[in-house]
């Protein structure tokens, strides 16, 4: 059994992704960024005019889900996986608060959920895989080899995509990033389909108490006690 999986959950913006990336290198393993594929369909949904306001065109977004096709690329210079939505690069435009704003709602759906697990878990059977979200240990891969739960304060959460913000020059308040971060979590715990929760047996790993080696240590020793 030499294939591995991984399942790391948790809120939004609590280093999901930097610990998954970092591990998927140190293992020489594929990491995905489920998050990245919900994203991709928000854009695609605010492109082609299936959002106005709170609203959400539930018939026309769902004959919309079969003409889009998500896939990661490997890019040798950032040495990490881009996301393209119908061929094209995407990385950044699904990164942008409109997105991030609508993006709960649109993953609350129960039929996008399922196109997106269905390859979610196709690109698991062959190969060994990190993955991050907020249902891969409970839904995605329940038999994943190891399940971690990442968590941090709102505000240490809302502080980091804040910067990250300040970095691209967007010009968005702290004050908005919080608020953001907060109302995401509140829609993925409380929705009916697959929300955020803990899987019973996934190892807790607090971000906000521990920086990234001490973090990658944990995780080794922990894959070390499930060999
Ligand atoms: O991980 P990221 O913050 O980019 O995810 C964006 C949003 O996609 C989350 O706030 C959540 O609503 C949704 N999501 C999900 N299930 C996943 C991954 C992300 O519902 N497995």
């Amino acid at each position: 059994n030499s294939k591995l999986v991984i399942a790391i959950d948790g809120y939004s913006s609590c280093g999901k992704s930097t610990v998954a990336k970092d591990l998927a290198k140190l293992l020489n393993i594929i990491f995905i960024d489920s998050g990245a594929m919900y994203r991709c369909v928000t854009l695609y949904a605010l492109n082609n005019g299936l959002i106005s306001g709170d609203n959400i065109d539930q018939k026309g977004l769902k004959s919309a889900l079969q003409n889009i096709t998500i896939s990661f690329k490997f890019d040798a210079e950032s040495k990490t996986n881009e996301t393209y939505l119908n061929g094209k690069l995407v990385e950044k435009e699904i990164r942008s608060l409109e997105v991030s704003n609508h993006v709960s709602s649109i993953s609350a759906i129960g039929f996008v959920r399922k196109k997106m697990v269905e390859l979610q878990q196709k690109m698991g059977e062959t190969e060994s895989i990190v993955m991050d979200g907020r249902d891969i240990g409970t839904v995605v891969f329940p038999q994943a080899d190891l399940k971690l739960f990442m968590t941090a304060s709102p505000e240490i959460r809302a502080e980091r995509r804040f910067k990250e913000f300040q970095e691209k020059n967007e010009n968005i308040s702290f004050e908005e990033v919080l608020e953001n971060v907060k109302k995401r979590d509140h829609i993925d715990e409380t929705r009916e389909e697959s929300p955020l929760m803990k899987a019973d047996d996934a190892v807790v790993l607090d971000n906000g108490r521990i920086g990234k080696e001490e973090q990658l240590n944990f995780i080794v020793q922990e894959l070390k006690k499930r060999n």
